[in-house]
């Protein structure tokens, strides 16, 4: 008789615990001498990452929510200590990314429509509109972009073309993504580890995210009439690359056994967060 063997499960290997978060950073930065094109010198560039900074407070604040709703179904402690570590690093990245968003406004950009428009679709229509484990999916794939687009921007060197105030707020922001990637993602493993709501949540926050952002830049590069020369040909060189990581890696959140520690990244977070907590000591 031939022996029959069970399909590997993705969860053979057993999963890591939660990460202690530690206390906020409290950053404080300074951005009075914010050059408009403070990005490789380009206004794309800046707006490009300017857009992403409009999503932020709004967005952080929904990734909050989203998880503070399933509080009471959370018995593990480390998991609880976690996700209190996570809502205090989120709300100060929104206090910091408010102060960038008021140094493009001193630069001249009007940017209460677009934050009205935006507030209003996260929580008026977005929010009411699936339910909080979908939110809390969403949130989950959402901080695998962020830890994703965080492990670029600590690695690759791009922000060395960043004026020094963003390239703080960006590395700053980054690192700490990285410490709390998993506490979305392990809090949905706890209440509804279906690989169905993983999925839909991802769908979800994908199209919000790329439609939110496309939004965004459209609004600050219509408000730039400056001339946009050809991207720097080592920014040319470099975005195939680039693009192409990142995919790889957004895709990967779509295998069954995935987990976000099983991404190897938080040697390059240690790192520049260990010089922060020096000066910040
Ligand atoms: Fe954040
Ligand atoms: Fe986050």
């Amino acid at each position: 008789m031939v022996a029959r063997h069970a399909p590997p499960s993705p969860h053979a290997t057993p999963l890591p615990g939660p990460v202690s978060i530690p206390p906020v950073r409290a950053m404080g930065l300074s951005f009075e001498d914010l050059p408009r094109h403070w990005f490789f010198g380009h206004p794309v560039h800046s707006a490009v990452v300017n857009g992403l900074s409009l999503l932020f407070p709004a967005g952080e604040r929904f990734f909050i929510r989203s998880v503070k709703h399933f509080e009471d179904r959370i018995g593990d402690p480390a998991l609880r200590a976690a996700m209190r570590g996570f809502y205090g690093q989120e709300a100060h990245h929104q206090k910091e990314h408010h102060a960038a968003n008021a140094a493009f406004e001193r630069q001249g950009f009007e940017l209460a429509s677009f934050m009205r428009w935006w507030e209003r679709f996260a929580f008026e229509e977005i929010e009411p509109r699936f339910s909080p484990e979908i939110r809390l999916a969403a949130t989950a794939a959402a901080e695998h972009f962020t830890a994703t687009l965080a492990e670029v921007a600590l690695s690759d060197g791009t922000l060395d073309h960043a004026h020094p105030a963003m390239a703080a707020l960006l590395r700053w922001h980054a690192a700490e993504e990285i410490e709390h990637k998993a506490v979305a993602f392990d809090v949905l493993r706890a209440v509804d580890p279906r690989y169905r709501t993983r999925v839909i949540g991802f769908l979800v926050v994908s199209a919000v995210l790329a439609y939110g952002w496309a939004r965004a830049v459209r609004h600050l590069l219509a408000q730039d009439a400056s001339a946009r020369p050809p991207l720097p040909t080592e920014a040319r060189r470099r975005l195939p690359r680039v693009i192409k990581k990142v995919a790889l890696r957004l895709a990967d959140y779509l295998r069954p056994g995935f987990h976000p520690e099983q991404h190897d990244n938080r040697a390059l977070a240690r790192a520049y967060l260990a010089s922060i907590d020096r000066l910040t000591a």
